[in-house]
């Protein structure tokens, strides 16, 4: 007999388990969350938060979206991407990144009704803690797992209290390994995993000082440095990062991963901030210095059985592109929902299964992505003469030469300009963030084909209501004039079905199947007169079915189904296509 029982016991309390928590307490399910420290994040490491993960915020309560919006860094303080010999010194360029430039800010406007952002972990943490407390969750600090055994009914874990030295155990229906890039639950599942861990050497510096001289006219979140050993381990360049604008920084710099990993003493966090900063008076205030390695390693699967993998115990990458937290976040937002039906009955665990099936092609994708664009660095150091190495007067010689009246100083800053622009990969990638789509047993394409793809689906969002895409935004009214979001209409724990006028048969069917399979199933009907309208016809153009089709949308805001108009027998395809879903 366990010493504790609840439904779903969730390992960690970072992005992932934090939100999954948070989750699953809101969908009404009992979950336990523990930690094996007695913080939450002590350093700001994930920062840059994206609109898909602000719209899992926004599913939580607007007040949810509205607190972390209050403690984050705005939108337009973050685009101003600068590559310079140091913050003091010459720049050699910039780009408009995170969605600042005037088109990218459109895409964005047009693809979400929330705001990029740049929150650090140690606001973002809290955040979503605190949801799942004041949300039942029950939460326990200093308490470490240890190892877990799994059965056909459930899943015994240990536990270590790290408060009494005591050993307890807890028996849930469910496991969540929400356990960090070191995961233990991974290990212990033998999942497989692709790639390799520990392929660079990077050491971060923490410190605050007022550096407003240097960047509040050029205000970013990120300004990379070339100097001498700017080009071993770390993340692509020398990094001096806001944390909070302009006082506070993280400066992220590398060193060779074939050598011991360095002592970072005030000392040495003092000088490389100096170099990095091109300021050899500055005076730091210390807050912390660490070294950490650059990893490129993921989950090919992520569930065994009653045991389920998240956030970096998955994917584990560099910070490139700022997809780590953000993606953790959207894991639990995919896995929360099917854990609940199963726990309340409405699905069987097949349902499960699609978890797995979704995600892992999605930590593939980011982890590959955020490698890669540490090596597209490399034509800026090509474009300065710099693939052998990098020394100040080899810097100095070509950053002059770039300004001779010559042909080759010509070629030398059109290669520079282009190299620069390669880094949209990395800094305005808003497709990589917006465009993921499922294949799998919870979505129902009854042989339609996709859309065929933009021609450049990493840098741009592709809105489409093909099954498995997220529901594509835009502005609806209701019958007082009061505006709400497509995605304000969905989610919540809820499947919603959408459609329109000649679609009542859907609806009828949708009430039918909402009472046999006790799923409560929310319904919104668009068009004039009905409970919402769409008087800028945003919706018509954006839905891809006709006025009587219907589209039924998952509680993570993706397309489970979509018929173009009224079929011969609703309720019976209704029926089908939900029984498939949810596995029975
Ligand atoms: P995370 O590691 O955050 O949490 C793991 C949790 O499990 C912790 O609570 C830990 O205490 C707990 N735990 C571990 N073992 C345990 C055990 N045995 N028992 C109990 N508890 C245990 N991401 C992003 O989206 N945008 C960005 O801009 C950046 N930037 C960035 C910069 C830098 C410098 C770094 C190093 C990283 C980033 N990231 C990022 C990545 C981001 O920090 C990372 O992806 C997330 O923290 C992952 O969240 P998880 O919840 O998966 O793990």
């Amino acid at each position: 007999m366990a010493d504790i029982s609840t439904d779903v016991l969730v390992i960690g309390t970072g992005p992932a388990g934090s939100a999954t928590a948070a989750l699953l307490a809101s969908y009404g399910v009992e979950v336990m969350v523990i930690n094996r420290y007695r913080w939450l994040s002590n350093t700001p490491r994930a920062h840059i938060t994206n609109q898909r993960t602000m719209e899992v915020l926004r599913d939580l309560g607007h007040e949810v979206e509205a607190e972390a919006m209050m403690h984050a860094a705005p939108q337009h303080l973050m685009g101003e991407n600068v590559f310079c010999e140091s913050l003091a010194g010459e720049e050699l360029g910039r780009m408009k990144s995170w969605g600042t430039s005037p088109l990218s800010k459109a895409e964005h406007l047009m693809s979400s009704p929330c705001e990029m952002n740049d929150l650090p972990q140690t606001f973002m943490e809290p955040i979503l803690f605190k949801t799942a407390c004041s949300r039942g969750a029950q939460a326990r600090m200093s308490t470490e797992y240890v190892s877990h055994e799994q059965d056909g009914d459930g899943v015994t874990t240990t536990c270590h209290d790290r408060l009494t030295g005591k050993t307890f155990t807890v028996r849930s229906k469910y496991l969540v390994g929400a356990d960090g890039g070191n995961s233990m639950v991974a290990e212990h599942l033998g999942l497989p995993f692709e790639g390799k861990m520990g392929v660079g050497g990077s050491m971060n510096i923490l410190f605050k000082a007022d550096l407003s001289r240097y960047v509040a006219h050029r205000p970013s979140v990120l300004y990379w440095v070339m100097q001498p050993g700017a080009d071993v381990g770390g993340i692509g360049m020398g990094l001096v990062r806001m944390v909070r604008p302009w006082n506070e920084w993280l400066i992220v710099w590398g060193y060779d991963i074939n050598q011991p990993a360095p002592v970072v003493d005030a000392a040495m966090a003092t000088q490389v901030a100096r170099q990095l900063v091109g300021d050899p008076e500055l005076e730091i205030d210390l807050i912390s210095a660490n070294t950490w390695t650059v990893n490129n390693c993921f989950a090919t699967h992520m569930q065994k059985g009653r045991v389920f993998i998240m956030g970096d115990a998955a994917h584990r990458h560099p910070p490139s592109n700022g997809l780590g937290s953000n993606t953790s976040i959207q894991d639990g937002y995919n896995l929360a929902w099917k854990l609940a039906a199963v726990v309340k009955g409405q699905a069987t665990p097949k349902l499960l299964d699609s978890y797995s099936t979704e995600r892992a092609p999605i930590a593939r994708q980011i982890v590959t992505r955020a490698n890669q664009s540490i090596a597209e660095f490399g034509p800026i150091f090509e474009a300065l003469g710099m693939d052998g190495g990098v020394d100040h007067d080899k810097i100095q010689r070509s950053m002059a030469a770039r300004c001779d009246a010559t042909p080759a100083a010509e070629a030398q800053r059109e290669a520079l300009r282009k190299a620069i622009e390669l880094k949209k990969y990395e800094f305005d990638c808003h497709g990589v963030e917006m465009n993921q789509r499922y294949t799998s047993g919870a979505v129902v394409t009854d042989g339609q084909q996709p859309p065929t793809p933009n021609a450049e689906m990493e840098l741009h969002y592709q809105p489409t209501t093909y099954p498995g895409a997220r529901l594509p935004h835009v502005w609806l009214f209701d019958r007082n004039g009061a505006k709400h979001s497509t995605l304000d209409l969905t989610g919540k724990g809820q499947f919603t079905l959408i459609t329109g006028i000649g679609g009542e048969p859907w609806i009828a069917a949708a009430e039918t199947l909402s009472q046999s399979l006790n799923l409560p199933i929310r319904i919104v009907k668009i068009g004039p007169r009905c409970a919402i309208e769409d008087h800028g016809g945003d919706w018509a153009r954006a839905r891809e079915i006709r006025d009587a089709g219907c589209l039924l949308v998952r509680p993570d805001q993706h397309v489970a189904w979509r018929a173009d108009t009224l079929t011969a027998d609703p309720q019976a395809d209704l029926t089908r296509v939900l029984h498939a879903i949810l596995g029975h």
